[in-house]
């Protein structure tokens, strides 16, 4: 039997969508791949809460996203969304949806707007047994490297702490400033990565 799951061994990540579930009984015959990027699915939805529970409920008490919002982004746009496998086991994952603003505000924490030009990624976050190992800046690297390949995107949107600006500076994000956002009395600054212009990266990426 064909493998069926497709392992993508180059750093630079074609573009790819769901694919057809793969029966459990038919997983089973098959070794887990060491490592695997992938499109999530509603199925993802607990490892992912998971992993959010632990990286923020200790820290700020809340998650960027509630496992229901993971489930609605899951079942309404799982190409905007990226999961790091290993052996099977989720290890870092962003969750992503479309936004039609030139800056994000309330709403866009819980909408999806689809075909427009601006991927607004609601959560970025590492298995904690992971971090520290250069995997959220990998992951967050191949996903802007897939964006580039869908047609039609243009620019990236985040909030994030104050903390983590310098993280998503390396990561080649530019400042816009104080965020409209605000969730339990935190407040963020606004953060934007240009996905076009950018011939050299594209000419190579094998898209
Ligand atoms: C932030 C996060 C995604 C980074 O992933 P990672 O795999 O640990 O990061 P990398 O190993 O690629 O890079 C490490 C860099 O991240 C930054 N960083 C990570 N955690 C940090 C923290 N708590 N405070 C400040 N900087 C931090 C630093 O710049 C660090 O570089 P340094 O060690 O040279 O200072 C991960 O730590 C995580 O999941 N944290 C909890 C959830 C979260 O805060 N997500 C982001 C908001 S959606």
């Amino acid at each position: 039997i064909a493998v069926m799951t497709h392992q993508v061994s180059s750093p630079f990540l074609k573009p790819f969508f769901l694919k057809t579930p793969i029966s459990p009984l038919r997983q089973r015959r098959h070794t887990l791949p060491a490592s695997e990027f992938r499109n999530l699915t509603p199925q993802d939805a607990i490892s992912v809460f998971e992993i959010e529970r632990e990286a923020f409920v200790s820290v700020s008490g809340e998650c960027p996203l509630t496992l229901d919002e993971v489930l609605n982004f899951l079942g309404m746009c799982p190409e905007l969304s990226l999961g790091w496998f290993e052996e099977g086991q989720l290890v870092a994952f962003i969750i992503g949806s479309g936004w039609d603003k030139e800056r994000l505000s309330q709403e866009a924490m819980t909408q999806h707007v689809p075909d427009t030009p601006t991927v607004h990624i609601h959560v970025l976050s590492v298995h904690r047994h992971c971090r520290q190992q250069g995997k959220g800046s990998i992951l967050l690297w191949r996903y802007l490297q897939y964006l580039r390949c869908m047609p039609g995107l243009r620019r990236a949107l985040l909030i994030c702490e104050d903390f983590l600006v310098p993280f998503y500076r390396k990561a080649g994000f530019k400042e816009r400033g104080p965020s409209a956002v605000s969730i339990s009395n935190m407040h963020f600054q606004e953060m934007e990565h240009m996905l076009c212009g950018q011939a050299y990266a594209r000419r190579n990426s094998g898209c």
